[in-house]
């Protein structure tokens, strides 16, 4: 469910502030109804009229990108980096990242124009995993992976138990390839957790979001999720914020 108001501003009716005028002159109907109070919720079902018209609906588009390194997670970036929505100039939709990854990590990221899915996938009590291939540099042994895999202290606050599997290394060179599943969010989780055992990650890869695999995409690869694996993520996501 959305605010009336962003549904409004989002059909590209009106500004966020006039939507909110309109809404209390009197001006916009739900179903059949005039409405006057803002922060009414609606969902994509309910039917919007402004002044008598119908508001056109975005029909709901749903992506995954494998987004290569050096490139923004947002809509749009003043500096003028290259945005994951860039990928996406054939869409007519206006399609946003469900969460991020930083600019210099690569993998797996949904894309929608979904808000209500998306904030469910990204409820804080969400516990969808999601699994990074990491290459740091420093040593990391046993311990160190225990003390990962059993949750670290951050400056947020203790991470959440992860499972860590070594993937190979030079012990000599001090570098290793690491799988880690995380179910949290925080920004820049997975280097944070690096840094509090001593190492430091040169390479950050998201190879699976829940049940999702990257496949044969390639970097700046983008495929539509089927209706299917929307429902799934959907279920997922619901049954695990009751
Ligand atoms: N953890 C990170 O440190 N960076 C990301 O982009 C994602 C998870």
């Amino acid at each position: 469910m959305e605010r009336l108001q962003k549904v409004i501003a989002q059909a590209g009716i009106a500004s966020r502030r006039k939507a909110e005028e309109l809404i209390q002159q009197g001006k916009v109907k739900v179903n059949g109804k005039v409405v006057t109070e803002l922060g009414t919720k609606v969902s994509r079902h309910d039917r919007i009229e402004v002044e008598g018209i119908q508001i056109e609906k975005e029909e709901p588009v749903y992506f995954m990108l494998y987004k290569p390194t050096g490139v923004i997670s947002s809509v749009k970036d003043e500096k003028g980096r290259k945005a994951v929505t860039d990928f996406f100039a054939q869409i007519k939709q206006r399609i946003f990242p469900v969460g991020r990854l930083d600019y210099d990590t690569s993998g797996l990221l949904l894309m929608t124009n979904d808000g209500e899915f998306a904030n469910l996938l990204m409820h804080p009590k969400n516990e969808i995993e999601k699994v990074y291939i990491a290459k740091i540099k420093g040593s990391l042994d046993a311990a160190k992976i225990r003390m990962l895999e059993r949750g670290v202290m951050l400056e947020d606050g203790k991470t959440a138990p992860a499972k860590v599997k070594l993937l190979g290394g030079d012990r000599r060179k001090e570098t290793a390839l690491v799988e880690i599943t995380i179910h949290e969010g925080r920004n820049r989780q997975v280097r944070r957790m690096f840094e509090a055992v001593g190492c430091k990650v040169t390479k950050l890869k998201r190879e699976r979001y829940a049940f999702l695999g990257l496949g044969s995409l390639r970097p700046g690869d983008a495929r539509a999720l089927s209706p299917h694996e929307v429902k799934q993520l959907r279920a997922l996501a619901a049954a695990q914020t009751k």
